[in-house]
């Protein structure tokens, strides 16, 4: 089953990456860990870290011009601006905006989603429809997060898992049939808020002495839950894609996951079946990066050449909300 609208393709992809590289062996002198429980129970060595003036606006900025850059494109192509995002530079105005104006843009809607690690597979959607819809052309997606920023330097349990980046396409519109965002399955489930959640500094409990002192302020996560709904879910969502688009997994080229934590994607892979080969990872050098992740995945996967015209790609994504999400690509 292939969408009958205007296709749209991916037609370039980005990233940046602050250059400050945090090891596990740095973490283990912060709080009580080591480079072997990290890498064992989490598949991470290292991540990146914004220094302290960088925002999550300059990540997303570094990786939008990567992404002009590789699709030939200025900033005034462009006609859409969407941002993935839980940790923007401010509450308001959005990240997108900011960059409407650090790119110079001209009377492009810019707005920032929130969903959490699942944000860049719901704005591939999102995008994708209101290109569908007849009036943008050429719109630029991002994925950018300083987790760090909302990060408990004293908690071992969570502050292991994540770092810093940001991944940008550019998506447009095509005349070939049959090519580019071939289908997505989006889903949420409100019913677990206290598994992964960041409790204080919004309407609910504004920050005071108090509760910043109690650092309401960071990731508060239930590492196991969050691993088993993780896998049952992603495999789910993606045997649901498939099958509508009378697909298996042996048809798919290759799976970019969101990456959390190795042994949740080699049990989502192995229950897939799909081979380690045809599975994209860059969580040992870059740990979780939520709504970064997987177009920083997918851009080193094409910067790499692992992308293949024809190809199928697969994003997996689950993350805060809880939310998931599954696009089929074919590569053009
Ligand atoms: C967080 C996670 C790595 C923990 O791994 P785990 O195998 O489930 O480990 P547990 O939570 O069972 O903890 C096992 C032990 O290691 C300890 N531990 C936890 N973090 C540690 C660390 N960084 N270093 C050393 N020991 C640690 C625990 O305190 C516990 O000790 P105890 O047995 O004495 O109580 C794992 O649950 C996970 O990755 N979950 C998914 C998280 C995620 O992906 N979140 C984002 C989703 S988008």
């Amino acid at each position: 089953m292939q969408n009958a609208l205007s296709p749209i393709v991916i037609r370039s992809t980005g990233y940046f990456l602050p250059e400050r590289v945090l090891t596990n062996d740095d973490l283990s002198k912060i709080v009580e860990t080591s480079d072997e429980w990290i890498a064992e129970r989490t598949g991470i060595r290292e991540r990146r870290i914004c220094a302290d003036d960088e925002t999550t606006s300059d990540m997303a900025y570094g990786a939008a011009l990567d992404a002009l850059k590789n699709a030939n494109l200025k900033p005034e192509d462009i006609d859409l601006l969407i941002v993935a995002t839980i940790t923007p530079d401010f509450k308001t105005p959005s990240v997108a905006c900011i960059l409407q104006e650090r790119l110079g843009l001209r009377n492009v809607p810019a707005f920032d989603i929130s969903a959490a690690c699942s944000g860049f597979v719901y704005c591939l959607e999102i995008c994708g429809q209101l290109m569908r819809g007849g009036v943008y052309r050429n719109a630029l997606i991002i994925g950018a997060e300083k987790l760090t920023s909302v990060t408990d330097w004293t908690d071992r349990t969570t502050c292991v898992l994540f770092g810093d980046a940001a991944g940008a396409c550019v998506l447009s519109k095509t005349d070939t049939p049959g090519v580019g965002l071939i289908g997505n399955i989006l889903g949420s489930d409100g019913s677990h808020p206290d598994i992964l959640n960041i409790p204080g500094g919004g309407s609910r409990l504004p920050l005071t002495k108090e509760n910043i002192d109690d650092k309401t302020q960071y990731i508060k996560m239930n590492g196991r839950e969050v691993f088993k709904l993780a896998v049952r879910v992603m495999e789910d969502v993606a045997r649901k894609l498939l099958e509508r688009h009378g697909l298996t997994t042996q048809d798919i080229n290759l799976v970019i996951p969101h990456q959390a934590n190795t042994r949740i994607i080699e049990a989502l892979t192995k229950r897939l079946e799909i081979p380690n080969e045809r599975v994209m990872l860059n969580i040992e050098k870059l740990g979780n990066n939520s709504s970064a992740s997987i177009p920083v995945a997918l851009a080193q996967a094409n910067e790499q050449g692992r992308l293949k015209k024809g190809d199928y790609l697969l994003l997996l994504a689950f993350g805060a909300g809880l939310t998931w999400g599954a696009s089929l690509i074919k590569w053009n």
